[in-house]
Formats: structure tokens, sequence, C-alpha cells
């Protein structure tokens, strides 16, 4: 799956938030994904031919356990199912299906136990032999409604070796619930338009059809669709036949498509709409995007076609296999739970990561598009072809997919030099949460990973970017020819099979080998340590001793880590470093302490370690360095490669927040910022001066730490103003990321230059709204400022072109917006609206809350709200997925002071006999971190007043 978000790089203003959209929107998108799965928990009742299972006592019985047996292998399913696009008289949307799947009989058994959630069986189930011996009889069904099997006992045993199919007949809800077969809705010319479609990943494809629902039960699907001639049918395969048939005495189309690859259950992907399309067909391979009618006349679909080919040729030669299927659809929908899905040969989108409008989406908008493509193109190879035996093993399919949609995409816009932020984006981003004592390590045991709850838990930034960053670091000090060569022998060798993630290792091994590589240990030893063990190093280099030593980084400082590790939290680390601005040998650190000579230098001489961030460490220095890398950074700040620049800088807070350094001397990393021009740096600083206003805004230090960073960022406005007049839009693409910086953050400083600006082009639209002459890049910021210093007037003219917009990205820029108003009445009323799905659609409900309490006006409002209505906030929400957690963490992450400490305590208290489901953790969590908070502010707060009135 992809991420489901892109980072946003327009948020609040005055003030209120300096960086922290992109964890809302992922928050909201699993949150959703909970909410809607518990929205359906009503038990469903079997027909009369089957009974429920009693809710007994657990057992050692097959039914009770989390994975099935290993006596039966599927070998093809034939499956037709026919969605109903109207609701039945009593409202209900349903669709019905006949499937039978023919299965190998491993080992003897009189129990056919198959995934089944929420169908209703409408005939009863019948067996046939495939082969010569009769198929036993069917004694009873019982539906196993908690571990989602139907069981099967039968009078006899099947015979290994031998061969059956079963056949059923089912109905089960298209509801709107995001999983499994659901429906998507929206309006068209003010009609009303359903969409049938799938999300299989990771458990639900058992909601669509009976089916053995795990990854390694791969297998070939024959697909049939019925449906209303005026729809089109989509699935995995090319379309075979087309034949219009009388079903219940209504006229519709067959739709029937060409057997699938053996392939896993997950990855397949059923879709009827009224859609159009836009098409590339190239030698052997169709290309298509599909999309709302009207998204695809306006054009939306084109920029997804043109990166597509190309990107497909790219990975064709990164993989060296040819692209494993006749045709690549990708389509997006308007009510989708994550940012896209991998469906083999039919990908699935969020409209904000496929649709792009060249005049109104913004420059960040078409990154994360032409990412999140790479991302999931990149899994038609690795994941689809060859697949992770179990759900385990995710992090290696999800951080391949986020290591090299950066790879994908850098080959289709190879100016943006897009491969650096992946050091922004994941690096840092998880460096955060892998610093907590209560992280966990990449790979899980597979039997640590059973029920549902716990594999979509999996899905987390730990197996995302932290995998990205670890590949990365393997691929660096493989070197990319290794890496790739290691690669395509195990994509070749695993073709349409599963394996496990040292499998991979193993390739790389002989890669290794085969090359004469030299490496202090094999690769398994050590990413073993990377991989098994939670966490990161923080590597100190003492330049006076030559003395380099490694230990477990952790934020706070008194915490200690949750779990115990083999390996004592020490890793082989790879160090790239440089003396002044020589680039040295990579240096091995095998264990705790060492010593390195050659690190020690003259006054005149700094070292840097960690070249690009290659590398996934933090790096300290002893004191003298750290001023020698300081005055760099003033004096000659070129010499200092841009991705270290931020590297310096966040490491030096995080060193200073973890208690290592000095907090002023983290500080002092930003001064050389008012002359720096390089959105890295400036990004960097600005992340972490984020907690430094989620902490002080409501304190004496906001004034002189508004002065501070207004000055710092003068030179940056100047520069913009200077390079287009705020005009045309800068070249360079991260320089378009750099000017949002710019408007953003002198405004919110107070820059009167800047705050005319905006205004005038907000008057500017509000006098003429059908003209939006904003730059597309710079709305979020134009939007948000605007209605920051408006009143209703300015919010009800936001709502209206919110309400008006056609393109997903416009609104989701519209929406975070309206939570920058400043007037508590207009947040009480937004915080309504998120109640409302007419007004707010339900996959954007939570983010919205989240992003209303990041201002800082709406942060008390939101937080008695979420209080307020938690009991259906919980019921909603509180199902099974880990984001709920995000929902409680993003209301309660500016706290720092005792008063709210004790209303924390007593929230938690209060609501003991609702309960908080997946977000139990995160509400302990909370109280630790306001905890670690007020101890923070405590001791910092005196030096970091003393620090921004006088800087130096
Ligand atoms: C699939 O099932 C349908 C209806 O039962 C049948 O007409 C068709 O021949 C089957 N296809 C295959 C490939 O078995
Ligand atoms: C399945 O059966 C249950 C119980 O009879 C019923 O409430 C539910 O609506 C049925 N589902 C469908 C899609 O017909
Ligand atoms: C099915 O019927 C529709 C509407 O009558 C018609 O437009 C379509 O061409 C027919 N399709 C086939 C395959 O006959
Ligand atoms: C797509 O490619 C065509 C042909 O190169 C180009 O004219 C068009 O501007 C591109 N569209 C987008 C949105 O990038
Ligand atoms: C690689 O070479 C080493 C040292 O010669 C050997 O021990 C190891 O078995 C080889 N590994 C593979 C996968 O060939
Ligand atoms: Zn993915």
């Amino acid at each position: 799956m992809g991420k489901g978000f892109h980072i946003s790089k327009t948020v609040g203003i005055v003030g209120i938030v300096l960086g922290a959209g992109a964890l809302a929107t992922i928050i909201a998108l699993s949150v959703v994904y909970s909410q809607e799965k518990s929205k359906n928990e009503n038990e469903v009742q079997p027909p009369d031919a089957t009974t429920s299972a009693p809710t007994a006592t657990p057992s050692n019985e097959p039914w009770d356990q989390w994975r099935l047996p290993q006596t039966l292998s599927p070998q093809t399913y034939n499956v037709t199912l026919w969605p109903r696009l109207k609701p039945d008289p009593t409202g209900l949307y349903i669709f019905t299906g006949m499937s039978s799947v023919a299965f190998r009989c491993e080992e003897k058994t009189n129990l056919i136990l198959i995934h089944s959630n929420k169908l209703n069986m409408t005939k009863q189930p019948t067996l046939t032999a495939l082969g010569s011996k009769p198929a036993p009889t069917i004694e009873s069904i019982v539906m196993h409604t908690k571990t989602q099997y139907m069981a099967i006992h039968l009078k006899d045993e099947l015979a290994a070796g031998e061969s059956y199919e079963l056949y059923t007949e089912f109905i089960g809800e298209l509801a709107d619930d995001l999983g499994g077969f659901y429906r998507s809705e929206y309006n068209e010319s003010g009609v009303k338009k359903v969409v049938a479609t799938t999300q299989m990943q990771p458990t639900d494809a058992r909601k669509a059809f009976p089916c053995f629902d795990e990854p390694a039960m791969k297998a070939v699907f024959y697909i049939t669709l019925y449906h209303d001639p005026a729809t089109i049918a989509l699935s995995n395969g090319v379309v075979i036949d087309e034949v219009n048939v009388t079903a219940d005495g209504t006229l519709v189309t067959r739709t029937t498509f060409a057997p699938t690859e053996v392939m896993s259950t997950y990855l397949l992907a059923f879709i009827v709409s009224d859609f159009g399309f836009i098409e590339q067909n190239t030698d052997k391979l169709q290309i298509r995007i599909f999309a709302r009618q009207e998204a695809i006349n306006a054009g939306q679909g084109e920029y997804a076609l043109n990166v597509t080919g190309p990107i497909l040729k790219f990975f064709e030669k990164y993989y060296n296999v040819p692209y494993p299927l006749p045709k690549s659809d990708q389509i997006a929908l308007p009510d989708f739970n994550a940012g896209a899905m991998e469906n083999w040969g039919l990908i699935t989108y969020r409209e904000t990561a496929l649709l792009y409008d060249e005049e109104i989406s913004s420059n960040g908008n078409k990154e994360s598009i032409v990412t999140i493509i790479a991302h999931e193109l990149a899994h038609q190879w690795f994941g689809n072809l060859v697949t992770l035996r179990w759900w385990n093993d995710l992090w290696l399919n999800e951080g391949f997919a986020s290591y090299v949609e950066y790879l994908g995409a850098d080959d289709a816009e190879p100016d943006w030099n897009v491969k650096d932020l992946i050091v922004l984006n994941d690096v840092h981003r998880v460096f955060a949460i892998d610093a907590l004592a209560s992280s966990h390590p990449l790979s899980f045991k597979e039997e640590e990973i059973q029920r549902p709850e716990q594999i979509n838990e999996v899905f987390d930034t730990i197996s995302y970017s932290k995998g990205a960053s670890v590949l990365r670091m393997l691929s660096d000090f493989l070197t990319e020819t290794v890496f790739t060569q290691g690669l395509q022998t195990y994509l070749d060798y695993f073709k349409f099979s599963n394996t496990v993630y040292t499998d991979l290792w193993h390739h790389l091994q002989l890669a290794v080998n085969g090359t004469g590589t030299s490496l202090p240990k094999s690769v398994q030893e050590i990413m073993d340590r990377w991989v098994l063990q939670m966490g990161f190093p923080v590597v100190t280099i003492n330049t006076t001793t030559g003395q380099i030593t490694q230990e477990h980084f952790l934020l706070d400082p008194e915490s200690k880590p949750d779990r115990t590790s083999e390996f004592n939290y020490e890793w082989f680390v790879p160090i790239s470093w440089t003396k002044k601005e020589v680039a040295q040998p990579l240096y091995w650190l095998l264990k705790k302490t060492d010593q390195l000579n050659d690190m020690k230098i003259s006054v005149d001489e700094w070292v840097l370690a960690n070249i690009n961030v290659t590398g996934y460490y933090r790096v300290n220095y002893d004191n003298d360095n750290w001023q020698r890398l300081l005055n760099a950074l003033q004096n000659s700040r070129q010499s200092i490669p841009v991705i270290n620049r931020a590297q310096l800088i966040d490491d030096a807070f995080n060193l200073a927040k973890a208690g290592i350094i000095e907090t002023t001397l983290a500080l002092r990393t930003t001064l050389f910022l008012n002359s720096e021009t390089e959105y890295m740096p400036w990004e960097a600083a600005l992340d972490n001066l984020d907690y430094f206003y989620l902490m002080f805004d409501r304190t004496e230090v906001y004034g002189p730490m508004q002065t501070y960073v207004g000055r710092q960022v003068q030179d940056l406005f100047d520069y913009f103003t200077r390079l287009t007049n705020w005009e045309d839009v800068p070249k360079g693409h991260t320089d378009q990321y750099n000017q949002i910086n710019a408007l953003r953050v002198a405004c919110s400083t107070g820059n009167e230059d800047c705050k005319t600006l905006i205004t005038g082009w907000f008057e500017q639209l509000m006098a003429n709204p059908n003209v939006n002459l904003i730059k597309a890049n710079l709305r979020s910021t134009v939007y948000c400022s605007a209605i920051a210093a408006g009143g209703e007037e300015e919010w009800n003219f936001a709502w209206e072109m919110f309400e008006n917009a056609t393109i997903a990205s416009e609104k989701d820029k519209l929406r975070a917006a309206m939570a920058c108003a400043t007037e508590p009445w207009l947040l009480n009323r937004y915080l309504k609206y998120t109640l409302d799905p007419e007004k707010i659609r339900k996959q954007d409900a939570t983010s919205t809350i989240i992003s209303i309490a990041s201002n800082v006006v709406g942060q008390p409002l939101a937080w008695d709200f979420v209080r307020a209505n938690w009991e259906y906030i919980y019921k909603q929400y509180g199902g099974g997925s880990f984001s709920f957690s995000n929902l409680i963490n993003g209301v309660t992450k500016r706290f720092s002071t005792q008063f709210e400490l004790q209303q924390l305590i007593q929230f938690r208290d209060d609501n003991t006999h609702i309960g908080f489901g997946s977000g139990t953790l995160a509400i302990e969590q909370s109280i630790e971190r306001t905890n670690a908070n007020i101890k923070w502010v405590e001791k910092n707060q005196e030096a970091v007043l003393e620090w921004f009135k006088k800087p130096s």
C-alpha cells in the first residue's frame, strides 16, 4: 500500500504551526479505516444450511487458530460477482456472487477451513472431486465470525494428493466501509454516482468471496463481473469477453477477464464504474488512467499517464525483469482509505495521489503523485511477482517500495533531486519514532502477527520509513551495482512464489561474493542488527583523541527500552566521513568503542560524518569539532553538502532533546540560515523549531522567538522577492518549496510586506472568485493566512470554494486552511461539521480535527470537542488500527503544563468504562510525553528565552 499521505509543505501560519501537516494526514487515513471497520460489527447470520459457532472459550481447534492449516492448497478460483449500484428496497447496497475454488489436498483431513467474512451463503455449498475418488459428503457448515472462517465438516476424509472443487453462492453488503468489496459515492452534474471497488490488503478479500486469504496461498483467478451496460468493469486481467445477458429480469453486461497470473488474494481488484479514461499503447503494453469523467475531461489524468510508461521502463531495467502483465490500469477513487494500493495490473489511488491539474495542483502535489505512482509500480514486481510469505515481513515489501519510489520518481523528474528528500521525508521522520523506548524492531516473528488488527498495525512508519532508510544504507554500502545484481537474481529465482526476508540477503551475498566486494561481515550479520533490534545508534566522534563510540539513541534520557536485544543495542555501522572537505575511506564501527587515529585533527580542520545521511544513525562530536562545524556553516557553508547542513541541524536539536548537548548549541545551528537559500536546511530547522512553538507559543518566549525567526527569514523572503517578485514560479523543485517556506514563515512572524502581499491576493480572489490567480504552490499558505487574519466572511468564502472545488487536492488545501481561523466560534462550528459526512467526508473527519488542534486557538476547543464527543468518536474510530492513537497524540501534543497533565489523567480515569481501544497505549504515551514536556520546558525555558533575546 502507499503510505496514504503526501507531505504537506503548507501548514499553519501566524505562529500557529510550523510543520505539522503530514502527520495529521496519515492519521486521518488510517483512523477512517478503523472507524469504518468497527461500523460493521453487527453479527452476520448464516443461512439455514449453516450454523453459527458459539462464542465459546478458546480451544486448540483449527478454526480457533488465526492461521490456516497447511492441509489444502488452492490452485484456481472461478469468481463471479455482481455489485448492485442502486440500493435494494430496504436501502441496502449489496453484491451477489458465486465462486468455486479448486484445491489440492496436501494432507488428509475431514475439514475444509476457508476464510469468509460478512458473507451470507445463499445456497448450500457443494463439494466435487476433480480426480477419480468421490468427494466426501458435507456433514455441517459452521461460520466462525471471530476468526473469519467458514468451516466445512466432512463425513469422510479428503485424500492427500487429490484435488477437489468447492462451490459457493453468497450475498454481501456493498458497504461504504472502504474494505473488501465496497462502494464509493460522488456527485457529477448534480447526479449521485456510485462506484463498486475493492481494497483487499491485508485481510479483506474474504469479505468479497470465500478464499484461502493468506499471501502464500497463491492461485490463478478467473474473474467475471456482472454490471449495468452503462458501466465498465475492471479487474486485474484484460477483458476477454463482454456480452449482454438477462439476469434477475434485467439486462446486464457480463464481462469476463483473462485468467490472472499465479498471485495472492490481497492483490485482487474488481471495479465497476462509469468513469472515463485516457490511454497510451506501447509495444505490448496498454497503460490507462481512470477517474471520474469530469476529472478525465479536465485532463487531470494526463500527468499520471505521462510518467507511468517511463517509470515502468525504469523498473524493467532496474529489476532486469520485464513488466509481468499485458496491461497497467490505474484508477482514482473518491473514497479510498490508504494513499494507493498496488493491486496487480489495476492500481487504486486516492484522488489526491493520482490526479494533477497544471493550474490548481501544487508542486508538492505533483511530487507526491509521481512518488506514489513509482511506489505502486515498484510493487508490481517486488511484492506482487515475488511476495513475502507472511505479514511479519511487511517491512521489506513496504520499505523496499518506499526506497525505490525515489529512484523511479527521479527517473521521471530528473531535474528535481528528489532522491535527497528521502532524508527529510523518511529518515528524519522515522528517527523521531524509532528513538522512543516503545519503538519496535522492523522484523516480527511470524507468530507475533496473527490477528487482522495485528496485521493492520504493522503498516506503520517503522515498516515504511525505517525500512526504506536501512535499504538505502544497504544499497549504498554494497554499491548500487551489487545491490541490483542481488535483487535481480532474487526476483528471477522466486518469481510467482513467496519468500522470507533472508532470501534477499542470500542473493545479495551471492552478488557480494561474485563481485568480490569487500565487507567486514556477511550481509546477514550486518543487517540482523538493523532489522532485529529496534532503534539506532548515535555515533560520537572525539576529534581530539580519535575515539569513536556508539550508543543506543533514546530521546528521553531517563527511559529504558521496552525490549531487550540479543545484540545489546550495538550495530555494525558504516561510517562515511570527510576531513575538511576530503572524502575518507568508508570506516566500519564494529564494536561499542573504537579508535581511529585518522579522526584526530588539527585546529583548523573539521570532521563531518554520515555524508548525505546514507547511514541510519545520528552523529555527535566533541565540543571543539562542533564549534568548527558551526564556524563552517557560518563562514563557508558550501563546504558542507546541503543534506549535511540539514543533518547538523536535525542531529543537534535531537541530541539536545536527549540531553546529550546543550539546547543553545542546537539553536546556534540555525544562525547561518540568514544567508541560506537551500530548502533542506531550512526545512530541517523549521521542523525542529516547530517543537519550540508548540511548547512556548503561549509563554513569554514567544515574542523573542518570533523576532529571531522573523529576522532569520528576512533575507530568504527578500531573496525570493528579487528572484521572481512572487510572480513567476521559481525553476528549481526545492526552490519552489523554499519559496513557500519563505512566505509562510515571513508572514507568520509578522513581516508587513508579506502580509500585504497575501491580503492583496486574497481580496482579489474574493472580489472575483471565478479567476483564481493565486499561484498553486502558494495557495495553502495564502488561504491559511487570510483565514487566520479574517473572520466569518473569509471563512464562509473558503467553505463555498471548498464545496465547489473540482479537484481533491484543492479541497484538501481549503480544508486544512479553514482550521487556521482564529475566532473560536468558527473553529467550534467547523469541529461540528466533522460529525456530518454531508459536510466533511468521513475519510477526512479526523484529519480535520487534528488540523484544528494544531492551531493554538483551536487546541483547547478540539480537546473539549474530543472529550465531549468521546463516546461517539470512540465508536467511530476506536476499532482496530494503530492510528487511532494518532488522534489522541495529535490533540494532546502541545500539552506541557501540570494543569493539562491533570486534565489528561482525569480524562483517562473518567472514560475507563468506555475504553480507548487501540488508543490505550497512546493515552499512556500522551501522559508520558506531557510529563517529559513539563520537564523539558522547566529545564530549558530560561536558557531558551535568554538565547532568543541575544542569539549568538
Ligand atoms: C466459471 O464459472 C462459470 C459459471 O459457473 C462458468 O460458466 C465458466 O465456464 C467457469 N469458468 C472456468 C474457467 O471454469
Ligand atoms: C446477512 O444476514 C444477516 C442476518 O440474517 C442480515 O442481517 C444481513 O442483512 C444479511 N446481509 C445481506 C447482505 O443480505
Ligand atoms: C449491451 O447493451 C448496451 C445497451 O443496450 C449496448 O450499448 C452495448 O453495446 C451492448 N454490449 C454488447 C457487448 O452487446
Ligand atoms: C504530458 O506530456 C505531453 C507531451 O510531452 C506534454 O505536452 C504535457 O504537458 C504533459 N502533461 C503534463 C500534465 O505534464
Ligand atoms: C560467500 O563467501 C563466503 C566466504 O568465502 C562464504 O563463507 C559464503 O558461504 C559465501 N556465501 C554465499 C551465499 O555464497
Ligand atoms: Zn506499498
